[in-house]
């Protein structure tokens, strides 16, 4: 696991995350912005970028915020975020997410736990514990900045291999949204004492 973030680290996690989550916010809004969008995080107290290299290679990342209500106004005003809105009106799904993401502002109402909204692993090295020590690393890194527990979203399915995932990681599932006209759970992992850190 690798905590050393230049722009040639920072611009491979970009990557890794446009060809993995096409379909996020962040990659409907270019290749350009989410580059942007990885230099900011790398920059900031509340968000937490973890890695993991092959050799020179990033293979695998993570992102945790303690602070998910705010991100997307943060990037509002720190990136270019703005001038890519026209983009919206060209692409409905962008469109959706947008209008969600205005709309939701956060999932959890007493805000009190960090979300890990992003991980993902190159798909030549899935199957082989990259995801798990992962979201080992990101717990350790929840319990090191001082919280019990994290939560993140996914869908609602528990034969969908990313909810069995967290499932085999002891995430439980503390209520439901409606995102993108799906429904999505949100899972919980509480840490209870330093076994619990993997
Ligand atoms: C979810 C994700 C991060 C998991 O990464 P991963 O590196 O494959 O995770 P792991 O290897 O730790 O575990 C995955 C499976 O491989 C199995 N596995 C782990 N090591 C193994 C090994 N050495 N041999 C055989 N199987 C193994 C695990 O038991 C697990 O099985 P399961 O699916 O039945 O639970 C990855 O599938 C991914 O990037 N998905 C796309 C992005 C995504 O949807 N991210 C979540 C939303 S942001």
């Amino acid at each position: 696991m690798s905590s050393a973030f230049d722009d040639g680290v920072l611009d491979q996690l970009a990557e890794l995350h446009l060809s993995i989550l096409p379909d996020s916010l962040i990659s409907l809004l270019g290749a350009r912005f989410v580059r942007q969008f990885y230099r900011y995080v790398a920059g900031t107290r509340t968000e937490h970028l973890g890695l993991e290299l092959q050799g020179d290679h990033v293979i695998g990342g993570y992102l945790l915020t303690e602070a998910p209500n705010t991100l997307f106004w943060r990037l509002l005003f720190t990136t270019d975020l703005v001038l890519r809105a026209p983009l919206a009106l060209v692409s409905p799904p962008l469109l959706r997410a947008i209008v969600e993401k205005v709309k939701s502002k956060g999932t959890r109402q007493d805000n009190t736990l960090p979300e890990l909204l992003l991980i993902y692993v190159a798909e030549s090295h899935r199957k082989k514990g990259v995801g798990m020590r992962l979201l080992n690393d990101c717990t350790a890194r929840v319990r090191s900045i001082g919280y019990f527990g994290y939560y993140v979203r996914t869908y609602d399915d528990p034969n969908d291999a990313t909810h069995r995932f967290y499932n085999r990681a002891t995430f439980v599932r503390t209520g439901t949204i409606v995102h993108g006209g799906r429904p999505m759970a949100i899972l919980e992992k509480q840490i209870l004492d330093s076994t619990e850190l993997g």
